[in-house]
């Protein structure tokens, strides 16, 4: 996988202020298993191989960018997959549909069964039903994941340096491997998605190096909240920069990033880094929910 591209966003804001922003543009990279996803799902890929496994079975709501991207990953290394639904599946929504075309087996789970995925009782089950199953955690929450993410913190490193790297955080795998990866004295900020995420249960990797991230609450209302101004920000945003943001991740980010500049949370000079995850398949399921509101590639 090749490098993915650092560039500086010009805004007049940035400028006021004083602080500059470059975005890693993760986004560039991956084909549909863009951002963070081939990242994550590098390392998991090739244990699967090794296992000898020859199928991927992973967990996710009916819009997650991680089914879709393990649908498509596992397509692309000649793997069978099986993806657990939390709630009903609608067959026509976007993200269902490009699952099931990549052959991805579908299989909803209440939400209450769905709770109890990780139990060894329904991990049985599942071996039985696939023998030869290799099982990705939910949004790809592994060391493996967090290995292959330690590649983009060494990318950046490479770069250049940055007083401060921000990164969307939802089960914090992302946020986990660039905390390992990272050798300099940067600090994080983790911009968390979902409401209450305080990273309580997160592997010990994310909680040992609690001290040098701030997390701040991103999520504006909650994880399937939209508000109109994160809407208008968001093509506010493509019209500025010719940046897409997708409406669950990255545009929630650089709303309250840019909130922060405003409230001149960052000492003029500051170098910041922000880290484009991807999520475009988002902004289709955003479209499809609410109608054809924003714009993608
Ligand atoms: C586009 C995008 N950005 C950020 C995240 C958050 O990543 P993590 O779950 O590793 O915290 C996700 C979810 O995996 C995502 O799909």
């Amino acid at each position: 996988m090749d490098a993915s591209p650092i560039s500086i966003l010009e805004s007049d804001l940035y400028l006021q202020k004083g602080v500059e922003v470059y975005m890693k543009r993760d986004d560039l990279i991956g084909g549909h298993a863009q951002g963070n996803k081939m990242r994550k799902l590098k390392y998991l890929i090739r244990d699967a191989v090794t296992q000898k496994a020859d199928t991927l079975i992973t967990f996710g709501g009916a819009f997650s960018n991680h089914l879709y991207a393990t649908a498509w990953a596992a397509q692309q290394n000649n793997l069978k997959s099986v993806g657990y639904v939390r709630g009903e599946i609608d067959p026509k929504n976007p993200t269902m549909r490009a699952c099931a075309g990549w052959g991805m087996k579908l299989h909803p789970l209440s939400r209450t069964e769905y709770r109890q995925k990780d139990s060894p009782e329904f991990l049985e089950e599942v071996r039985n039903k696939y023998p030869q199953v290799y099982i990705i955690p939910e949004g790809g929450l592994s060391e493996l994941a967090m290995r292959g993410m330690a590649e983009c913190a060494a990318e950046i490193e490479q770069h250049g340096k940055y007083d401060v790297w921000v990164v969307p955080c939802a089960t914090g795998a992302t946020l986990g491997g660039l905390l390992q990866g990272a050798q300099g004295k940067q600090e994080f900020i983790a911009m968390s998605l979902l409401k209450g995420g305080d990273f309580d249960g997160l592997p010990p990797t994310v909680g040992h190096h609690r001290g040098r991230t701030k997390i701040v609450a991103a999520h504006l209302g909650g994880f399937g909240k939209f508000p109109a101004e994160l809407i208008a920000y968001i093509k506010g945003f493509h019209h500025q920069h010719s940046i897409f943001l997708d409406p669950v991740y990255t545009g929630k980010m650089m709303l309250r990033l840019d909130e922060l500049i405003r409230h001149d949370f960052f000492a003029p000079g500051s170098r910041l880094l922000v880290l484009h995850t991807g999520g475009y398949q988002g902004i289709l399921g955003y479209n499809y929910r609410f109608g054809e509101v924003l714009s993608v590639g």
